[in-house]
């Protein structure tokens, strides 16, 4: 038996429900993992509130760091004993010990702790992903201006930090100006209280009127129009979240009159498909980490029993950085 996090129905923090359930041996292709700390991400509020149905009763979670206690048949790549973490569906780490896939579980390598382990998995990789593997027209260079909302959340920070080292302009948006001087601190080249300055006529002023290649929109809703008219004709807008809800559905003709814009919508799971491109993508996160370029900023850490507080403080918009849940 285990302790874990479970909603038997959708709706507000107060469905989180610490009950005991069963865990049974790892099958082909499987491991079981004793978690030591599990990672806290926005897509584990859409999950509990519906936007993003699961078959319930269900554990949430997405990410975690542990040591592997057994190994199913045919996984190759992790042993008993072994330190691993991961982001992964389906979604199950609000637990202290699971069986799930292996394919998205890597061995965390000897520089990497347990609580980085879980706090960089699921926030690293999406960063890598955004600015790696979905480019806008042309690739991006050195100097190129990109905007990114949220800069000071989990995969905010993490974004900022490695944007910088692949020497490009990010320019982050914040809810706060103390939420401003941490994205600033943090490798953001400019930063814009989007609570109190408009951060349309913001882009406009510091890109000298060209707007920017790339905007990576998290927010969804509240954002989406404004975000639109921050780029640069053929610009690409990456929007990858709905912090504030769901993007309403438009028109595309509107891209044309905007400048013959593109739209991508990705989710890292498309990426971590598979083993192979899941490690190539982890080894990229672990090397720019061990390089100390990026920095993870762990901003709160709550004890597993505390989960309602964790979530309610993440939707409330008053962490930084990526929150623990510490078992
Ligand atoms: N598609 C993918 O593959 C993928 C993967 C990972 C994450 N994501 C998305 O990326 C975003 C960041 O995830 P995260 O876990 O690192 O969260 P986070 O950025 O640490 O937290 C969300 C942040 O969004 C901002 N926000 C703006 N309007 C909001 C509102 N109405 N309600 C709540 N927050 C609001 C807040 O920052 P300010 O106060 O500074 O505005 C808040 O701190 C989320 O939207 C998530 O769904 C997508």
């Amino acid at each position: 038996m285990t302790r874990a996090v479970q909603i038997a129905q959708t709706g507000g923090a107060e469905q989180l429900k610490i009950v005991d359930v069963n865990v049974g041996q790892p099958g082909p292709g499987e491991i079981r993992i004793r978690h030591r700390v599990v990672g806290l991400n926005f897509i584990d509020v859409y999950h509990r509130t519906g936007l993003y149905p699961l078959a319930l009763p269900a554990t949430l979670g997405m990410e975690a760091s542990g040591v592997v206690e057994a190994v199913g048949e045919g996984v190759k790549h992790l042993k008993t004993g072994d330190r691993a973490a991961y982001a992964s569906h389906p979604p199950g780490s609000y637990c202290e010990v699971r069986v799930m896939p292996a394919k998205t579980v890597c061995k965390l390598p000897d520089g990497i702790d347990f609580d980085t382990g879980a706090a960089l998995m699921l926030k690293g990789l999406t960063a890598q992903y955004l600015l790696k593997r979905s480019q806008p027209q042309g690739g991006l260079k050195q100097g190129d201006f990109v905007l990114l909302h949220a800069a000071a959340g989990g995969v905010g920070l993490i974004a900022c930090q490695w944007a910088q080292a692949m020497g490009l302009q990010l320019i982050g948006t914040a809810g706060s100006d103390a939420k401003c001087a941490l994205a600033k601190e943090h490798g953001a080249a400019h930063v814009i209280n989007y609570s109190k300055e408009d951060f349309l006529a913001r882009v406009k002023e510091i890109t000298g009127g060209r707007g920017v290649k790339v905007v990576y929109d998290s927010i969804g809703k509240d954002t989406w129009d404004k975000s639109l008219d921050c780029l640069a004709p053929f610009g690409l807008m990456s929007t990858f979240g709905n912090a504030s809800g769901p993007v309403p559905p438009f028109a595309p003709g509107i891209l044309g009159t905007k400048g013959s814009l593109y739209v991508t919508r990705q989710t890292l799971f498309t990426h971590i498909a598979t083993r192979e491109v899941t490690q190539s993508m982890a080894e990229d996160l672990f090397d720019i980490v061990s390089s100390g370029k990026v920095k993870i900023h762990i901003g709160q850490r709550y004890p597993l029993e505390q989960v309602q507080q964790a979530h309610r403080d993440l939707e409330a918009r008053k962490t930084t950085g990526s929150t623990l849940l510490t078992l």
